[in-house]
């Protein structure tokens, strides 16, 4: 296969209630942050979908699982929160009211560059094109009562974990040309 036409794997699923949002969110907690074997810490989430679709609700279970205690505060008026565990740094952002990416680029940038750091993007869709693309996309949107979630790999790392976590995932292939194999 050539390369742009790697496959990555995509995951819909449906989520009945907050705790299957929670739950979801803290299976990624032991990936992300190291504890699997084969699987180096650091990662970035991209979390997109209307106003309350539950973006926050997944960081901040996926922040208790990783074991961060205390208050988690949501970064929407400070646009980034973040915390430290031993060596690990998380970094939970919200670009809802993004406007000045120069503020932005002096403020914090650099930091959820780097390999190791634990990033999780609210909204980064207002971010434009400043943003790297995620190792993983989570859309949450409304569905009855619940919710749906799509999830998106974008790189290798974010394959795995999909693959580590729900082990039938399929890959996300181009459409076939008519009539090919
Ligand atoms: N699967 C689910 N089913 C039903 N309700 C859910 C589900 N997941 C989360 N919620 C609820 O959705 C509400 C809104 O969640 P949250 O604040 O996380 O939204 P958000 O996407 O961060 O919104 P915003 O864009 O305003 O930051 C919360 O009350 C939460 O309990
Ligand atoms: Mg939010």
């Amino acid at each position: 296969m050539s390369s742009n036409q790697q496959a990555f794997p995509v995951i819909s699923l449906k989520l009945a209630d907050e705790n299957a949002t929670e739950r979801l969110a803290a299976s990624f907690a032991p990936l992300l942050c190291g504890k699997q074997a084969g699987l180096a810490a650091g990662g970035r989430i991209h979390l997109r979908g209307d106003l309350g679709a539950g973006k926050t609700c997944f960081v901040r279970a996926f922040l208790r699982a990783a074991g961060i205690q205390g208050r988690i505060k949501s970064p929407s008026y400070a646009l980034l929160e973040s915390y430290n565990l031993s060596s690990l740094h998380f970094y939970h952002l919200d670009f809802y009211r993004f406007s000045d990416s120069r503020e932005w680029l002096d403020a914090g940038f650099r930091d959820i560059l780097q390999e190791q750091a634990i990033v999780l993007i609210e909204w980064p869709e207002q971010a434009g094109a400043l943003l790297p693309p995620p190792d993983l996309d989570i859309h949450l949107e409304h569905e009855d009562e619940g919710r749906s979630a799509v999830l998106t790999a974008y790189s290798d790392k974010g394959s795995l974990w999909l693959t580590t976590l729900f082990p039938a995932t399929p890959a996300h292939r181009p459409p076939t040309p008519e009539g090919g194999a």
